[in-house]
This record gives C-alpha cells, sequence and structure tokens, in this order.
C-alpha cells in the first residue's frame, strides 16, 4: 500500500500534523467447510495479503469524520459517538459504526472520535469478506485507541456482532474470525462451535492458489443465506425429536442416513445433509492436507462444490460455469465455489507452471459459457488485522 498517498489525502481531507497511526485487516479466503460455521461445524479459511487499511488519528470531541479511497463518491462521512444507529445513507461507514456501539455494550468508554481514512484492496463484491475486513479493522483501532483488553477472537465476536445486530445480516463467525486470527502460511481450523482452532501449514508447494471472481453481481444473498439458515435449523428441530445433539455438526452422514425419515420435507434434508457432509470433508480435507496429500484436498474440494450445488443450491450458473471450466484444466487438482455462494468468487488449486495456460482456458471457456469476463487474483495466506509498525508490512 503506498502510505505516502494515504497520508498525503488524509492531510487534504482532515489538516496536516497530529499523530496518525495506521492499521490493516485482511480478507479471507475459505478453503473448504462451506455453509458449515451456523451449523456448529468445522471451517477452514486463511486470511488473504488483501485487505483494508487505515490511517487514522484522533480528535479531541466526539465526532468522527470517515472516509473511503473505494467510495470518494460518498465524501466524508460524519457521526458523532452519542446516539450511533445505522443510516442507510452513511453506506459502508456502518461496519465501523456497529463496531464502535459494541464496543459501547461491552462497557468501553469512547471518550473521543476518529478522522479515519479508509482503502482497500479486496475487489468489492467478490465475496472475500471486505466487510468483515472494515468490520476487524475498526475494532482493532479502536482497541488500540481504549486499551480495552480484547483478544482476538473477542475482536472477531465484536466484528461478528455488529454485523448480526447493527447490519442485519446474520452470518456466522468465519469471516471475521479469519480477518483477526489469521497467520502467514496457515490456514486455521475453527470449530465454530466451541471456537477451539489451530492452525495448519498451508505449503502447497508447486501449486497457487488462485482466485476467480465471476464478476458476477451478488444478488438477493441476504435473504437466501437467512433462508438456508432458516433450513438448518428446521431440519435440527426434526432431528432433536430422535437424537440428543444440539447442532448439526454433531452428525455423521451414517447417522443422519438412519434416521432420514425424520425429515419429511425433501429440500430440508438435502440442506442438513450438505451441512453434515461438508463437516465431515472440511475433516477429511484438513487430515490430507497434514499428509501433504494436496490431489486428496483438491478431491474434496470438487466434492464440497457438488454438494453446495446439488444439496444446498447455493451456486448458480456462474460460479457452477467456472468451476466446471476449471476442472477441466489438466492443471488444476481442485476448484469450488467460496464464501456464501450465488455469485462472487471461487477458490482454485493449480500447478505453478500451467498458471498461465490455466487463466487463458478457464477464462475463455467462461466466458463461452457465460458472455462474463473472470478476473484470476493469485493469492498468499497472510497474517490476521494489526497495527502496521514496520516498513515491511507496507
Ligand atoms: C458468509 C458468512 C459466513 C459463512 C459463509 C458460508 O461468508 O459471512 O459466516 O456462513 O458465508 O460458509
Amino acid at each position: 500500500m503506498d502510505f505516502e498517498r494515504l497520508l498525503g489525502r488524509f492531510s487534504e481531507l482532515y489538516g496536516s500534523g497530529g499523530d496518525c497511526r495506521k492499521f490493516f485487516a485482511p480478507g479471507r479466503v475459505n478453503l473448504i467447510g462451506e455453509h458449515t460455521d451456523y451449523n456448529g461445524g468445522n471451517v477452514f479459511p486463511c486470511a488473504l495479503n488483501l485487505g483494508t487499511y487505515a490511517v487514522v488519528r484522533r480528535r479531541t470531541d466526539r465526532n468522527n469524520r470517515l472516509y473511503s479511497m473505494n467510495f470518494p463518491e460518498l465524501g466524508i462521512i460524519e457521526f458523532s459517538l452519542d446516539g450511533m444507529r445505522y443510516q442507510p445513507e452513511h453506506d459502508w461507514a456502518n461496519y465501523p459504526k456497529g463496531v464502535l456501539v459494541e464496543f459501547q455494550k461491552r462497557g468501553v468508554e469512547l471518550t473521543a472520535g476518529w478522522d479515519m481514512l479508509f482503502a482497500g484492496t479486496i475487489p468489492s463484491g467478490a465475496g472475500l469478506s471486505s466487510s468483515a475486513s472494515i468490520e476487524v479493522l475498526a475494532a482493532v483501532i479502536a482497541r488500540a485507541y481504549t486499551g480495552a483488553s480484547f483478544d482476538g477472537v473477542q475482536l472477531a465476536l465484536i466484528g461478528q456482532a455488529a454485523e448480526n445486530s447493527f447490519i442485519g445480516v446474520k452470518c456466522g463467525i468465519m469471516d471475521q474470525f479469519a480477518s483477526s486470527m489469521g497467520m502467514k502460511n496457515h490456514a486455521i481450523l475453527l470449530d465454530c462451535n466451541s471456537l477451539i482452532f489451530s492452525y495448519v501449514p498451508f505449503s502447497t508447494a508447486g501449486y497457487a492458489l488462485v482466485i476467480a471472481n465471476t464478476n458476477k453481481r451478488r444478488e438477493l444473498t441476504d435473504s437466501q443465506y437467512n433462508q438456508r439458515r432458516r433450513e438448518c435449523q428446521q431440519g435440527l428441530a426434526c432431528l432433536q425429536t430422535r437424537l440428543p445433539i444440539k447442532t448439526l455438526a454433531e452428525l455423521d452422514v451414517a447417522t443422519l442416513t438412519a434416521n432420514r425419515d425424520a425429515i419429511s420435507d425433501r429440500i430440508v434434508f438435502r440442506r442438513v445433509r450438505h451441512a453434515v457432509s461438508e463437516n465431515q470433508r472440511t475433516l477429511a480435507a484438513v487430515a490430507a492436507l497434514e499428509k501433504n496429500n494436496l490431489r486428496a484436498f483438491g478431491e474434496l474440494m470438487r466434492q464440497s462444490h457438488v454438494s453446495l450445488r446439488d444439496d444446498y443450491e447455493v451456486t448458480g450458473h456462474e460460479l457452477d460455469s467456472l468451476v466446471s471450466a476449471a476442472w477441466l484444466h489438466p492443471g488444476c487438482i481442485g476448484a469450488r465455489m467460496t464464501g456464501a455462494g450465488f455469485g462472487g468468487c471461487t477458490v482454485n488449486l493449480v500447478a505453478e507452471d500451467q498458471l498461465g495456460d490455466f487463466i487463458v482456458r478457464t477464462g475463455d471457456e467462461y466466458t463461452a459459457l457465460t458472455g462474463l469476463t473472470a478476473e484470476f487474483y493469485t493469492v498468499s495466506a497472510g497474517d490476521g488485522a494489526r497495527e502496521l509498525e514496520h516498513p515491511d508490512d507496507r
């Protein structure tokens, strides 16, 4: 990130002088374990080396001024620390505002506001958690200035609470957790029920981690997302008449199959089958990775996509086309949709020596199938949210 440019813009907007501090929070890509987090299951995301940066200066009064280099048309957004509420016209600034509200709810006294400049490197609307990165970034900033003693897991929970209550999207914990707790060259195996987690070295020697953007606008995502959550709850309630379980993640596919008749609705059964099988696949995939068996990991990515397509029905023509185009390429050992679905991105493991050919051929095939142009980014697993103090961090 070009901080000279950001600091120059900061001074133009807010005046020069004073002590500016710099912060960063990454986006995430989920490698496997999709739509399992709110079912108490396992996820396996990593933080990206793409994310949101902020330059921040404390004020002496209770006003806040926020500006994003990504949304210059919105200008400077202003609000007071008193009586903070969701305002549609404040657009993206509702995310940091919601986080400040969560700090107040937890008894942290906010004595003065901030001038903030944000700049993001995550392609917007691509399903790589730019909103979670803004939430976690705001939480890291608020912690740095208030001296609140929240650890990284608590900051993730604060970001999720802001999204759930202030923004109104009933997301699970995965995105904020990955942004807050990421570790360079590692993925995170997280049990979303207990929040017990471990870092797994993500070394893909000879293979590149490639994200491909369908460039299909994600529509109706929130309502469909909330509907899937409800279907899973409905399935869980049916199974609980028979089985002493608290979450779907406590089941394995064999037990689910043996109790199939407890769920009369065929669609609900398929949603549950995805949640249960995906949770098992995630653990199997991590075991394969730990044995350096990347091909087995890639095969489980393929099965994950099939289950999201056929049982969970969150893929759609664009994601299916981009993934099936990738599967055709000999250099690709794994490809699946990533994130909530209904558009957004796919994640691929591609032999490094075939990367150029993969991008051209998969891109062409995708355009032939959909008329859209895909974008490809080679990424790596990065560190979680932090204050930037070292020139190396830039
Ligand atoms: C979105 C949500 C996450 C998770 C994924 C699906 O990214 O924010 O909590 O549910 O979808 O795995």
